[in-house]
């Protein structure tokens, strides 16, 4: 076959220089046609968009072509032609096909229409359908969204380890790392493992969050952000939890809870918006087949100003529907850690905007947040959106040291642990605030989709692994 560069089916579709020979290489979506002519439609992932390549069956060989089938990969040389019928402006008239993979009939996804369950199954395969490549071409560009935002922010890139020996959220849901023969344990007299042979010489885990790292940054270089993965053993099987999710965290040194505030809702309309600027095909496609609402619930995360409101304040009106005859699944009482359902009454059904809830009761939440003055509250923010819940979870930092430590004892976190972060209290103090932005959270937001398993190419949630 002649060798023609190749080009890539979102730039194909573009062009207008009618006549010239292109080559452009795929997989086979659908076959029809008549016994004269066959239309191929072929996806390379570059769009969403199909490329249709028009076959005259007279100038090809008939056994080559029963081989076209559904899943085959194809390159094709041919002539970009003006489309009358296909729904794109070019087309490509066929003049020579090689074959590069052959498909047979065990391919599972000859049938359009499958469950996301089923398709969950066949992860390895999901991200050649039309859902799974829109979401993934959206996830990337949020992950450069978000790059750039805080490039032209002026905030640094910092990477924060994934192998940990502290428990920064204080909840105990941390895999172990360890490469200690778990046939051969041995223990002391208490029954307690020695790790002093393991690996690090001592207990170590995933990170559940880069956050204390990130204050050690935050505190030098004056403003970062981590983006990596994070690991969370909490045997919630809901549609909003991973066990391995990627996480955002931006830590800013003399920023307070009002510049915190400010700082997530900028970040999110910026990525909300570069969705709607950048991924226009793939979010109208989710739009059409899924969720005929959500190209105006992003437009309208971006009109009008997120409300900011107490929790006390948040926890009266969730009293008043409940006295009014609303129906959770869960309790209301001050001191509760609000359920999803909670959340969500807020922002949907009250407030319709997002809601950021601020001065969180200490109990119910970590051990670093800046202690308010009536002693009962903290200086968190939870940024809450609508079908998601909790989107954003953050704090000013408490940043004086007596009161750290002391909270740390409270709580029983070992002092071992935590001598280094508790010198940056210790050595030019500042105030500074910082919150977490859960990746895939955003992406269930921005594409719609209602289950955190489908926005992430691999999950990994209880009891599943595979892949
Ligand atoms: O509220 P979280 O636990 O806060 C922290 O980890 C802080 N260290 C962040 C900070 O202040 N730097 O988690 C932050 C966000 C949540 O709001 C949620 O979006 C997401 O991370 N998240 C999860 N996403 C998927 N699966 C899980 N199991 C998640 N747990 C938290
Ligand atoms: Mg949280």
């Amino acid at each position: 076959m002649e060798k023609i560069s190749r080009t890539k089916i979102s730039e194909l579709l573009k062009r207008e220089d009618f006549g010239t020979m292109v080559n452009v290489k795929g997989w086979v979506r659908t076959k029809r046609g008549s016994k004269q002519v066959s239309f191929i439609a072929m996806n390379d992932g570059s769009t969403i968009n199909n490329v249709q390549i028009v076959v005259d069956i007279a100038n090809f060989d008939e056994e080559k072509l029963k081989l076209i089938t559904t899943g085959a990969c194809l390159s094709v040389n041919g002539v970009l032609t003006e489309s009358v019928g296909s729904g794109q402006k070019a087309e490509v008239l066929a003049k020579e096909i090689e074959i590069l993979g052959t498909c047979d009939n065990t391919y599972p996804l000859q049938k359009k229409g499958h469950s996301m369950e089923f398709l969950r199954e066949i992860a390895h395969l999901r991200p050649r359908t039309n859902t799974f490549g829109a979401v993934f071409r959206i996830r990337h560009n949020m992950a450069i969204a978000i790059h750039k935002f805080f490039h032209e922010k002026g905030f640094f890139y910092f990477h924060t380890p994934i192998i940990t020996a502290s428990d920064c959220e204080g909840a105990g849901q941390m895999f172990q790392v360890t490469t200690m023969n778990l046939y051969d344990l041995k223990k002391d007299e208490n029954g307690s493992i020695n790790y002093s042979g393991d690996f690090f010489g001592k207990q170590a885990s995933l990170t559940v969050s880069g956050q204390l790292e990130g204050e050690l940054a935050a505190t030098a270089l004056g403003a970062i952000y981590t983006f990596g993965p994070t690991f969370r053993a909490e045997n919630s099987n809901t549609p909003r939890h991973l066990a391995e999710f990627w996480m955002i965290e931006p830590e800013v040194a003399f920023n307070d809870i009002y510049d915190n505030m400010e700082l997530a809702e900028e970040f999110i309309k910026y990525c909300v918006k570069w969705a709607l600027d950048n991924c226009y095909d793939d979010v109208k496609f989710l739009n059409d087949m899924f969720d005929k609402e959500l190209i105006n619930r992003l437009k309208g995360v971006l009109d009008g100003s997120f409300v900011r409101l107490a929790y006390t304040e948040g926890i009266k009106i969730l009293e008043d529907a409940v006295a009014k005859g609303h129906k959770f699944e869960f309790p209301v009482y001050w001191g509760v850690d609000l359920a999803s359902e909670h959340e969500r009454y807020l922002v949907e059904e009250h407030f319709k905007r997002p809601v950021i809830l601020t001065d969180y009761p200490k109990e119910i939440k970590a051990f670093y947040m800046k202690q308010n003055e009536d002693g009962k509250t903290v200086r968190a923010m939870d940024v809450l959106f609508p079908k998601i819940g909790e989107i954003i979870g953050g704090s000013e930092r408490e940043a004086d040291y007596d009161k750290l430590l002391t909270r740390i004892k409270e709580l029983n976190i070992p002092m071992k642990d935590m001598w280094w972060y508790l010198d940056t209290r210790k050595f030019g103090s500042c105030p500074h605030s910082g919150f977490g932005l859960g990746f895939e959270r955003l992406l269930l937001f921005v594409t719609g989709m209602s289950n955190i398993r489908d926005v992430i190419p691999f999950p990994r949630t209880p009891n599943n692994a595979e892949f």
